[in-house]
């Protein structure tokens, strides 16, 4: 043995006894056969067979870094108190430890991050009163607005079932034509904000609106905004195909090299708020997730800051075994209505315990770590101690004369609006799919805008003529000059669209009918005074040498 080796603790196998050999297994001779009762080395070798649990069904690809929020004790100038008694919020300068997860969504464990692809945001916030989820994008809308067409849309983002081929624009767009919601958030991901130059340079939304609720039991809803203070950046295709010829891992390393270099990463949480009702005086409905509240209205207000200082020690504990879900509230933090975010609700801590299974909350890096935890709930798959069960641990429910546990007293009075309506499978009234894209498209930086149709051209014209079509129809649905450029680029002429019929799932307004039947001469929408989220300078990151965007 080397003398560097002299020094070093011993190698051992999980029950804790000295490894002698670990370069041969037990045989007969030293040429075999080997013998079974190895337990050494069925132990090494059957642990490895089981070191990876399922990747996460969607954002697979992921990286996890900690840090902490600050709180103001505001929304904006006012006490936040008026708004929410959530505590991490109310004191100005009150510290939450948090872990923040990064992630694209469609593809697999190692796949590459320089895609084109939405980008999860998810934070978890330790608070005294137990774990806080916030579990967002950083796009600040979504394609669907209904949770039983997640599975479908996901389906169609992923490779093609019989031949595993990936990425196949077919799949996507025939999706996108046949779902007219999708709309504004195609308009996102196919802009340069689609593909982030690293998840230090982008923003953050919880997406999904929520609600508030201060001491008094009165209710506000809200929609979250991340503002990066290292500015927005993005890369056009051309600078992410020469990212990723050299390294899929691009934003992982970024992340981690600049918290390792003490370059630590900064956001500011602003929220909007509204009163908590349907707004009828508004040409949307607050609850739809493919929509944004225009900001000229509703303004962003500051609630705090949060850093990210710390790199995790261990990717598989803390970033594959990280567990969000958008029903992990506190007090003073409540869910809306949203579809989505019901449908959400379950999907997230129902994948986890299947992923990594029902104790998945004992893990550290998903512990209520800055609360106590005192459950009944006991034994299963891989348990790892017993939650705290009070003075008499034989007591493992609840009511008891005997001791255990008891109940904190009613905390949830009655709140929010009373709601009423009939069962029904309805879709929300207020669809009003292309005005908000087509308001995007005007409010866009000009290289953004040409990046969008030149991705545009690139996708579609790798699909059928009938989903060509379709989507044509949309865009110019949208923004007469995003559907002429694009259908110049895919040779399809405006009179070749201009007499479809709407799809018979859509209902279209008064106003979106006149569009129609003024199909590509519609003059380009006004959006004076309008201020819509992400109007927030993007920045290109120029790795590769690119003809000008606007010749394309
Ligand atoms: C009904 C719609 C949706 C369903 C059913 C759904 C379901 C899921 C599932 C099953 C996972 C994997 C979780 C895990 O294995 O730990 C996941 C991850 C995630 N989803 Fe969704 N999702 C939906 C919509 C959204 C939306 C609208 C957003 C963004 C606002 C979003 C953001 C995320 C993020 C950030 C993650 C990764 C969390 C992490 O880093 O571990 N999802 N989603």
């Amino acid at each position: 043995m080397s003398d560097m080796g002299a020094n070093r603790r011993i190698l051992t196998n999980r029950q804790g006894h000295p490894v002698h050999d670990n370069q041969n297994q037990r045989t007969v001779g030293d040429r075999g056969p080997a013998t079974l009762e190895n337990y050494q080395f069925l132990e090494k070798i059957s642990h490895f067979d089981r070191e990876r649990v399922p990747e996460r069904v969607v954002h697979a690809r992921g990286a996890t870094a900690f840090g902490y929020f600050e709180a103001t004790g505001k929304v904006g100038d006012e006490p936040i108190s008026t708004y929410t008694r959530a505590k991490l919020f109310q004191e100005a300068g009150k510290r939450t430890e948090l872990a923040l997860r990064f992630s694209t969504v469609a593809g697999g464990r190692d796949s590459s991050e320089a895609v084109r692809d939405p980008r999860g945001f998810a934070v978890k916030f330790y608070t005294e009163d137990g774990n806080w989820d916030l579990v967002g994008n950083n796009l600040g809308v979504f394609f669907i607005r209904d949770a039983i067409k997640f599975p479908d849309f996901i389906h169609s983002q992923k490779p093609d079932p019989v031949t595993f081929e990936q990425a196949v624009p077919n799949r996507g767009f025939d999706f996108f034509s046949q779902s007219p919601e999708s709309m504004h958030m195609v308009m996102l991901v196919f802009s340069p904000r689609g593909i982030p130059a690293s998840y230090r340079t982008m923003q953050g939304f919880g997406v999904n609106t929520y609600k508030w609720l201060n001491a008094e039991g009165d209710t506000v809803l809200v929609k979250y905004h991340w503002l990066p203070k290292q500015g927005v950046k993005s890369y056009t295709a051309a600078d992410a195909a020469k990212v990723q010829a050299e390294t899929y891992g691009s934003h992982t390393k970024d992340l981690f090299d600049a918290i390792e270099a003490g370059d630590f990463p900064e956001w500011e949480l602003h929220v909007q708020i509204i009163s908590d009702d349907e707004h009828p005086e508004l040409e949307f409905d607050p609850l739809d997730d493919t929509k944004v509240w225009p900001e000229e209205l509703f303004p962003l207000r500051r609630v705090g800051r949060m850093v990210l200082d710390r790199n995790a020690e261990n990717f598989f504990a803390e970033s594959e075994q990280i567990a969000f879900g958008t029903g992990v509230l506190v007090d003073g933090l409540d869910f809306s209505d949203d579809k989505m975010l019901v449908g959400r609700t379950f999907s997230y801590s129902d994948t986890q315990r299947h992923r990594v299974g029902p104790n998945y909350l004992q893990l550290p890096v998903n512990q209520a770590k800055n609360a106590e935890v005192r459950t009944n709930q006991r034994d299963g798959q891989m348990a790892y101690y017993v939650d705290n069960a009070g003075d008499n641990p034989h007591v493992n429910y609840e009511p008891s004369i005997l001791g255990g546990l008891r109940e904190a007293g009613p905390a949830h009075d009655e709140q929010g609006p009373e709601i009423k309506g009939r069962l029904t499978r309805a879709r929300i009234e207020r669809t009003n799919d292309y005005a908000q894209p087509g308001d995007r498209f005007q409010l866009s930086e000009q290289w953004e805008k040409d990046d969008l149709v030149a991705n545009l051209v690139d996708a579609l014209s790798q699909c059928d003529r009938r989903i060509q079509e379709r989507m044509l129809w949309h865009l110019y649905m949208v923004e007469d000059e995003l559907g002429a450029r694009v259908g110049e680029g895919i040779h399809i002429a405006l009179d070749e669209v201009a007499d479809m019929a709407p799809l018979a799932t859509q209902t279209l307004t008064e106003e979106e009918e006149q569009r129609r039947q003024n199909l590509g001469n519609n003059g380009p929408r006004d959006v004076s005074g309008h201020v819509m989220t992400h109007c927030v300078p993007n920045e290109r990151v120029a790795v590769a040498d690119e003809p000008d965007l606007a010749e394309v």
